[in-house]
């Protein structure tokens, strides 16, 4: 636990006030600093204090697992932020960009498995020659052309 960057106000938020505000878990909160993505710093009575600007990270956050980046991967655009700062508009508009890039990337890679499943419903055969399921991309394109499987003898 670290003091953070921009505490605000010198008493913080309360844990329970960031939850209620944020719409997390205690729970959670204690989770995302134990990775990193937000941070805290103890007052004197010993109590976790956050400054206001972590309710804009959890914001960010939560949008970023939404569109299913993993959390060390947010965790890694965050820290690359100058100073570790919560991102402001500008650094938001990059990174949902990124983002979204790489989320339309898994949404065609899905389509694509998608269309592939298809094929093999009612098919049954998970033939390494002809389900593109059970070979994806070709596994013995690597291996050079030609009838690889039949000059070994394989039959599935
Ligand atoms: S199971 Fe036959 S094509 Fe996939």
């Amino acid at each position: 636990m670290a003091k953070f960057n921009n505490p605000g106000a010198l008493q913080g938020l309360g844990v329970g006030q960031v939850a209620e505000r944020a719409g997390v878990a205690v729970s959670t909160l204690h989770f995302y600093e134990e990775e990193g993505l937000i941070e805290s710093w103890r007052n004197g009575g010993n109590h976790r204090r956050y400054g206001r600007d972590v309710l804009r990270r959890i914001a960010v956050i939560r949008v970023a697992q939404r569109a299913g980046v993993p959390l060390k991967e947010i965790a890694e655009a965050l820290k690359s932020l100058p100073q570790g700062r919560t991102p402001n508009a500008r650094d938001w508009g990059r990174l949902s960009a990124r983002w979204k890039d790489e989320l339309d990337a898994r949404i065609a890679a899905l389509t694509q498995l998608r269309d592939e499943l298809t094929g093999c419903i009612g098919c049954g055969c998970l033939s390494l020659k002809a389900c593109p399921l059970r070979n994806p991309g070709d596994q013995l394109a690597a291996s050079g052309s030609g009838p690889l499987l039949l000059a070994a003898g394989d039959e599935s």
